[in-house]
């Protein structure tokens, strides 16, 4: 029996595969409800989620509004810079509040708001999750993105069946924009417990956190899959079954911060591996027939990727973020209510 009521979500790693399974469970029925056109169960009823928005969103805010609505109960719009925590008021106390007005607290904290520095957005969330007696939801931070791992892990079973031994390649891409790993973190994670054949390939310099690779050496350990890393994305693309291009920022500004770094410095950097592009010509000629194209989204088409493959026929990102609505609403149904209704 999966009891997930009052359960935080920081990451993946920290529910087991009962519970993901669960939530995953929860997804699919919400998903056959939603597409037939239902009513959901009212499961939320009465209840708030606070959205805590320190960095933007276009998809998660609105999966976790509209998922919160569908389900009876109303999801609440914070974005922080309208709130006194920009005039130094703690996030103790801002917790605290919040703890009481709400059923459950979402949290997102990334990218400029933390200056690029790896390893400082995570803590803030931890200690909304310590002062909170309610479930506090990562809702993306600079190491983790847990809700968009369930819904990246949903679509790739949907489309891939069986996913043990299936290979997964996370391939950097090429872009003129800074951003971080939580989204390459969390589908390395969650892929790897799979038992799927993780491939990360990137050029020298962007390395990833080693303490987070390890998890995912030892997930594919324990899932009886494997992970590589390698510098040499047409190599990594040979029989691959699913690749996610997408760019993040060198391992050294992520240590320093972008502003002591330089944006013209790791631009640079990028501008070396303008190549690092997937193409059609490359899901064609190297990844197994019937492989799939996935992207947590945004995207930055004509430098992660072609048009020509984000619209094409190997490309599953927009039923990604329809799973990612029902994963989204999996998760606040079973952490703020206990009973998911299906
Ligand atoms: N994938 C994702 O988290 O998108 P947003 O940044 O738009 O929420």
């Amino acid at each position: 029996m999966v009891d997930l009521y009052m359960k935080d979500l920081i990451t993946t790693q920290e529910w087991t595969m009962d519970e993901i399974e669960e939530a995953l469970r929860v997804a699919a029925r919400y998903k056959q409800i939603g597409r037939a056109g239902r009513e959901f169960p009212p499961v939320l009823k009465n209840k708030n989620f606070f959205m805590v928005f320190f960095a933007p969103s276009t998809r998660t805010r609105g999966a976790f509004e509209a998922g919160a609505t569908l389900l009876g109960g109303h999801g609440v719009y914070v974005d922080v810079s309208t709130t006194r925590l920009g005039a130094g008021e703690a996030v103790k106390d801002v917790a605290k509040m919040y703890d009481i007005y709400a059923h459950g607290i979402g949290v997102r904290l990334l990218d400029k708001v933390i200056d690029f520095k790896y390893g400082t957005g995570n803590p803030v969330i931890r200690e909304f999750a310590r002062v909170a007696k309610k479930p506090v939801i990562n809702m993306a931070d600079d190491m983790f993105h847990p809700t968009q791992a369930l819904g990246d892990i949903m679509v790739m079973r949907e489309k891939l069946k069986r996913l043990q031994g299936k290979k997964f390649v996370v391939m950097w891409a090429y872009a003129s924009k800074i951003r971080g790993p939580c989204s390459i973190h969390a589908d390395l994670l969650i892929a790897s417990r799979f038992g799927m054949d993780v491939v990360l390939a990137h050029p020298p310099g962007f390395e990833l956190d080693p303490k987070i690779m390890g998890w995912v050496r030892e997930n594919a350990k324990e899932s009886g899959g494997s992970f590589e890393i390698v510098n040499d994305y047409k190599e990594a693309l040979k029989g691959a079954h699913a690749v996610f291009p997408r760019s993040w920022h060198t391992w050294q500004l992520g240590q320093v911060g972008l502003s002591q770094f330089g944006l013209e410095r790791e631009l640079e950097i990028h501008r070396k591996y303008r190549d690092w592009m997937l193409t059609q010509e490359l899901v064609d000629d190297l990844m197994e027939p019937g492989a799939i194209v996935t992207h947590v989204l945004p995207v930055f088409r004509g430098e992660e990727a072609t048009d020509e493959v984000m619209d094409g026929p190997n490309s599953v990102i927009y039923e990604q973020a329809e799973d990612n609505l029902y994963a989204k609403m999996a998760v606040m149904a079973l952490t703020m209510s206990g009973d998911p209704g299906v």
